[in-house]
């Protein structure tokens, strides 16, 4: 198991975030299972960005976190929003986005979403031949311009990412050798033309793989400009940051990425000189800055095994137990929050209260003897969480979320 991130810290006994002690936290949300966002750490991961890629506009991917307050706070601090469904554009206009700052990506939009997108303003960042002509009726229909990118399937990837969306038959974007005679038509057919959109994977923790796929994509961005013929006027460039979930692997060396991609801003083509670039982050921002808080409700034995049962589990935190695009499940870390100046006495399993084998937090993993009444801590719990997990199966009580720090 990886060890806890470092900016989390123990007073005493009990694990603090953003300063507060967990219990205090718990007792104000009002119990648990309970999902804490650490708004101090994603400030100070933007600020990152920001120092590292001085000249290249920062886009948070909703879908990594929704949660309002969290939005709320990431809207202040970032230039656009790329959401992937009509919910999350909603989401994203009620908090405040410009539209002109939002991108609407993402296979299978239905007509309302394109509907919605166009009289919004926002910018769809098109995934096929079929749903441009279907943006195109809509915009003649109802006598409005649609902002409109076309997403690129490149033909490449980003190495070692733990989710590939480029190279090779996709359902996200339009085969690169397509991409100028959409945008010929996106042109002649009266819509206004943003971009590319170039996304090839996420969940990377190499930089030189990052490194290496966001040169080939000023390549194929480029290259696409010269066949289109004008210059795109924002190239988003994807993202795939990723975070060191398990043992053996490190942070990402952000800043060697955005050394790398300033030199080659010093020596772009011409058909890419006036375009404005743009990096999509979810993951890398509130990944690390949220904890998963789960009550143990029972404490158990089976064949010499101990079992530490808790309120919460994968309905919650699907990808702590490994079943949202793991080959091999491994343990985020995790720590006993209210026993953190107690050396580990014990091996046990953490699992989950819903009746099936799938529900486990960790396995065997060493940690101080703990009792019912505890409460357990699941880090890296801040992207792809409670939104991405089965809420509804089994019937369990909702998961409570709550923002910390920021201005205080
Ligand atoms: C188009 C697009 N943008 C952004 C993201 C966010 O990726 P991450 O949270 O890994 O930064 C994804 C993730 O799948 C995506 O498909």
């Amino acid at each position: 198991m990886r060890a806890i991130p470092a900016d989390f810290m123990a007073r005493g006994a009990m694990l603090h975030v953003g300063g507060r002690s967990v219990e205090d936290l718990i007792a104000e949300a009002g119990g648990t299972p309970l999902f804490v966002y650490d708004l101090g750490m994603v400030a100070a991961r933007i600020a990152r960005f920001r120092a590292a890629f001085p000249t290249i506009q920062l886009h948070y991917a909703v879908k990594a976190n929704p949660y309002r307050p969290l939005l709320d706070f990431i809207i202040s601090l970032v230039d656009g929003l790329d959401v992937a469904s009509a919910g999350e554009l909603r989401l994203a206009v009620a908090s405040g986005a410009e539209a002109a700052s939002i991108s609407f990506a993402g296979p299978g939009k239905r007509d309302f979403e394109l509907e919605e997108a166009i009289r919004t303003g926002v910018t769809l960042n098109v995934e096929s031949e079929g749903e441009v002509a279907r943006a195109l009726g809509i915009g003649e229909r109802f006598g409005l311009r649609p902002r409109i990118a076309v997403r690129v399937n490149p033909d490449f990837e980003i190495k070692g990412s733990g989710m590939r969306m480029g190279g090779g038959a996709k359902p996200f974007g339009v085969d690169a050798e397509r991409v100028p005679a959409l945008v010929r038509t996106i042109i002649e057919g009266g819509a206004e033309w943003r971009g590319f959109h170039i996304f090839a994977g996420s969940q990377a923790v190499r930089a030189e793989a990052l490194i290496e796929a966001q040169r080939a994509t000023l390549n194929l961005a480029a290259e696409l400009a010269d066949a289109v013929g004008e210059p795109p006027p924002l190239v988003n460039l994807g993202g795939g940051f990723g975070i060191p979930y398990f043992a053996g692997e490190e942070p990402l060396d952000v800043e060697a990425i955005g050394y790398a991609l300033m030199e080659a801003r010093e020596h772009l083509p011409r058909s890419l000189k006036s375009s404005v670039f743009a990096i999509e982050l979810g993951r890398w921002l509130v990944g690390e800055a949220g904890v998963y808080l789960t009550r143990i409700v029972d404490r158990k034995v089976s064949h010499g095994k101990t079992f530490l049962v808790t309120d919460g589990g994968m309905h919650h935190q699907l990808a702590a137990s490994g079943n949202f695009g793991q080959v091999v499940r491994r343990n985020y870390p995790v720590a006993i929050a209210n026993r953190m100046n107690e050396a580990a006495a014990e091996e046990a399993s953490i699992v989950g209260c819903l009746c099936t084998p799938l529900d486990r937090l960790a396995d065997d993993v060493m940690v101080p003897r703990a009792e019912p009444g505890d409460v357990v801590a699941v880090f890296m719990a801040g992207a792809y969480g409670l939104s991405a997990s089965p809420q509804a199966f089994l019937g369990q009580p909702p998961a409570l979320e709550m923002v910390v720090g920021g201005s205080d």
